[in-house]
């Protein structure tokens, strides 16, 4: 099989470098590792923008990553209050902000990126449905995603306790005081995830044991699975063909490129462009206007005082929307479980999606007007979902048409959206494939 670094001759060569290397191989699989991951890793050659956001995704997560490890060395997670009143933990994030050299950097660095993360992987997401990429044979790599988007929720929300402001506070209590809704195991449970009748320095402690080691192994873990499941079938792409059914005589997919040099020089384009963006909100609006850093969080965390509005980071707001919009109780239980289920049912549906979808083709380039609509609408009533969830349930659109049934009817349309996605997506029009893919 052809290759673009050629091993073989290096290593006999007789050099210092060419006898480590055989050495390293002997015990190691670092060679064909490279290979088959990288140098000979054939991805389709006619990959767009959208394909950035999967590594950079991973950038993030390694921006996550170092910065938080120097953020541990100053952070404290105590509730106590020290001699001047002020939580230990809350304190200890202005020390760092303050007095510890580039701390500042370091902390606007992590929070920023915990707002990127979640932008690049609504994006990646967003292009895995344009392109049908969950479709077979990658729902395994797509499950492992759902499963990503789970744990990055589970890592921000507890990330997020831990500066114990205001925001931090009150957002876990509202949040941790939805399992009591649920029938006869809701209270105790709260208290157990709670370890305490509120929200105090237990909680911190074990959000804090979460945030730093526990979901970030999950993650580490999740994400090589998710690679070594896309290696194994293969990347999807804009046109949704399949290029490994049509090879070389050497087995080398027609339409394929190795990944390295040609993608990991295309993905460099993505990292600086990224990294410029990034820059920028990092030293020009940390805050992101409230969006990113919410006001009430500069307010230490106090148990005595509820701040008029309660609202998640805007990454949650889409689920909270959907969240408040049971206000019912059914079957006798209480609308807060009602509305916890259908929380939890947004993100665990996506993971249907490659069952629920039956078009006989993957990529929008090919299908029909009821696909290309509903996800016009769908993206459009996520958007307003989530903007709704940064308000108060008492908002109306200017002061006129009331925000509640608008969300009500958005989160019946996003549930609809996907559960008759199995007859809409059978009965909508389609142009074939093409056999090789297009530029
Ligand atoms: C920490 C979060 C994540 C990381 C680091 C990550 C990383 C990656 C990388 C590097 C790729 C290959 C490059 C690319 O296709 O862009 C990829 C592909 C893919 N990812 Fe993710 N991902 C993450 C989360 C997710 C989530 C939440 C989903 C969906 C629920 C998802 C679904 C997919 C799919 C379907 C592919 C294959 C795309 C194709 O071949 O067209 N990923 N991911």
């Amino acid at each position: 099989m052809a290759s673009n670094t050629n091993f073989e001759k290096y290593k006999s060569d007789g050099s210092l470098q060419g006898n480590l290397l055989e050495w390293f191989d002997a015990r190691f699989p670092a060679t064909s590792m490279w290979r088959g991951h990288l140098s000979e890793y054939y991805a389709p050659k006619n990959f767009n923008f959208w394909y950035f956001f999967g590594s950079l995704a991973m950038l993030v997560l390694v921006i996550q990553i170092v910065t938080g490890i120097f953020l541990v060395m100053h952070y404290k997670p105590d509730a106590s209050l020290n001699a001047d009143g002020i939580p230990v933990a809350f304190a200890s994030v202005e020390y760092i902000m303050r007095d510890v050299p580039w701390g500042w950097l370091i902390r606007y660095m992590h929070s920023t990126g915990a707002s990127a993360f979640f932008l690049v992987v609504y994006l990646h997401m967003f292009r895995g449905m344009l392109y049908g990429s969950y479709r077979q044979p990658r729902e395994l790599i797509w499950i492992f995603g759902t499963l990503l988007f789970l744990c990055l929720m589970a890592e921000a929300f507890m990330g997020y306790l831990l500066p114990w402001g205001q925001m931090s506070f009150w957002g876990a209590q509202v949040i941790v005081n939805l399992f009591s809704a649920i029938p006869l195991v809701g209270e105790p449970l709260s208290i157990w995830i709670r370890g305490d009748f509120v929200v105090g320095d237990a909680t911190l402690n074990r959000f804090f044991s979460f945030h730093v080691i526990a979901v970030p192994l999950v993650l580490l873990g999740l994400v090589a699975a998710h690679i070594l499941a896309l290696h194994e079938v293969g990347s999807n792409n804009p046109d949704g063909v399949e290029i490994k059914k049509r090879l070389t005589p050497e087995g080398i997919p027609l339409d394929g490129i190795p990944f390295h040099p040609y993608y990991s020089v295309k993905d460099i384009v993505g990292v600086v462009v990224f990294l410029m963006v990034f820059s920028i909100i990092v030293f020009f609006a940390p805050e992101g206007g409230g969006y990113f850093l919410e006001y009430n969080n500069f307010i230490p965390a106090d148990p005595l005082k509820t701040p008029p509005h309660i609202a998640p980071v805007w990454y949650f707001t889409p689920y909270y929307s959907l969240l408040r919009a049971m206000v019912w109780p059914l079957f006798g239980i209480d609308a807060k479980f009602w509305g916890v289920v259908a929380m939890g049912g947004g993100v665990v549906i996506l993971a249907f999606l490659p069952w629920l979808d039956r078009s006989p083709v993957k990529s929008i380039r090919y299908r029909g007007p009821i696909f290309k609509t509903l996800l016009t609408i769908f993206v459009i009533s996520f958007f307003i979902l989530g903007f709704l969830g940064t308000k108060a349930p008492s908002y109306a659109f200017f002061d006129v048409i009331p925000g509640a049934p608008v969300a009500q009817i958005l989160s019946a349309y996003y549930f609809l959206f996907f559960l008759t996605m199995p007859w809409w997506s059978k009965i909508d029009k389609y142009k074939p494939e093409p056999d090789r893919v297009t530029m």
